[in-house]
């Protein structure tokens, strides 16, 4: 079976570790890079990191309004798929590159395998909840990582092939603990101490593209007193550069770099908390045991929230400081599956 994956951002690599190590075992994959994420630290780090194999093609797409970069990848991919002639196309999650490539299959009669789908927001204002509603209905396979997706799934007639096999983040995760606590130096590197210090990341166009949000948010980090360890999104460096924001002026905050998946894994394990507006960083808060503050008004991952593991607070200034400071107590249960996501999804698709 001839399997072409398209990836593009930085969560997307991440998730196409674990699947690829299982595809590869007995299929021949053949992987498209978009080039929507394009500094070394967004993207050849993990290729490197997580030893996935390199790109057969990379199509340089780099940033851009919605039209013209999802246009400009559906284009070149289509070309792709009439050369290679795949048996299936296979997506990750819910970026312009996941309806890009999805868009191009379905139009080409050629099976899409959607990965992390059923996922909703609920808020058609973001850009993934468009790409992920339109990706789940042209796909012939849809794994979900939680029986929420399969739920949402079927609210609306797609019922074919919906498969709940957990959360492929978490294999990626269960994979790489051991590796990020032997390899990984981040903690000496900024001299922080495990627990004393909390892991912050921001990039959701909802609060960088949002004058009073991010405003907001700043405004509670400012407050909150604790050691603060942000790795900063480039889309989230510029927007503030733009803006005018200067972070430096907040107290007990590391502004660094984006980090790479050991180092990142590290920070999380390490937090007191975390506070994120990230999809794969809710999880993967979950899956460490860290408690977390989402910093939005939805959340596709509704099963974090179950005894405050996850509190979603949006940006209200009081929310966010109250959640922070809030002490909890969380249950942690089983709900993104068994970390095997990847081989089911592997036995499935030959089935
Ligand atoms: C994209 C996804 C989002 C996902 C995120 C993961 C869409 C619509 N959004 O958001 O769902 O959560 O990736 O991180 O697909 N930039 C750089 N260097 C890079 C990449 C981006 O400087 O390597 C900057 C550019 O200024 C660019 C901006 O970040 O304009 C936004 O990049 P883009 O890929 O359009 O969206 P993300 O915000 O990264
Ligand atoms: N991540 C990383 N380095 C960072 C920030 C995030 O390796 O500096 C990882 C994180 O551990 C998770 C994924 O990137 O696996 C989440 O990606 P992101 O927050 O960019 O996107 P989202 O999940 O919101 O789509």
């Amino acid at each position: 079976m001839k399997v072409l994956t398209v990836l593009g951002a930085r969560p997307q690599f991440i998730k196409a570790a674990p699947v690829s190590r299982a595809l590869r075992e007995s299929h021949t994959e053949i992987i498209v890079h978009t080039g929507q994420h394009y500094d070394a630290n967004m993207s050849d780090i993990f290729f490197e990191e997580l030893h996935i194999p390199k790109p057969d093609y990379h199509l340089g797409v780099g940033s851009g309004n919605h039209g013209k970069q999802t246009g400009q990848m559906l284009a070149d991919i289509e070309t792709i798929i009439l050369d290679e002639k795949p048996d299936y196309l296979l997506v990750y999650g819910d970026t312009n590159s996941t309806l890009a490539g999805s868009l191009a299959a379905a139009k080409l009669h050629i099976p899409v395998i959607h990965i992390e789908a059923g996922l909703r927001s609920f808020n058609k204002k973001m850009p993934e909840e468009i790409n992920r509603i339109m990706t789940d209905h042209v796909s012939e396979f849809l794994f979900c990582p939680t029986d929420t997706a399969v739920k949402n799934l079927h609210d609306e007639n797609i019922t074919k092939n919906v498969i709940n096999v957990g959360d492929v983040m978490y294999d990626a995760v269960e994979y790489n603990r051991k590796l990020a606590a032997d390899k990984s130096e981040i903690l000496q590197k900024h001299d922080l101490k495990s627990k004393e210090f909390l892991l912050i990341t921001v990039h959701r166009a909802e609060n960088t593209d949002n004058l009073e949000n991010i405003t907001n948010i700043l405004k509670a980090f400012s407050e909150i007193e604790d050691q603060k360890v942000w790795p900063i999104h480039p889309r989230t460096k510029h927007k503030l550069e733009s803006m005018g924001f200067d972070l430096a002026s907040i107290p007990n905050l590391l502004v660094i770099e984006p980090v790479g998946y050991l180092d990142m894994l590290t920070l999380e394990n390490h937090a007191k908390k975390i506070l994120t507006d990230s999809g794969g960083v809710q999880k993967e808060a979950y899956f460490m045991q860290v408690p977390c503050v989402t910093l939005r008004e939805q959340t596709e991952w509704v099963e974090t929230l179950e005894s405050e593991a996850n509190i979603l607070v949006g940006t209200n200034v009081e929310a966010i400081l109250e959640a922070t400071r809030k002490e909890v107590n969380p249950k942690y249960k089983e709900v993104f599956g068994d970390a095997k996501a990847s081989e089911k999804i592997v036995q499935a698709i030959q089935q």
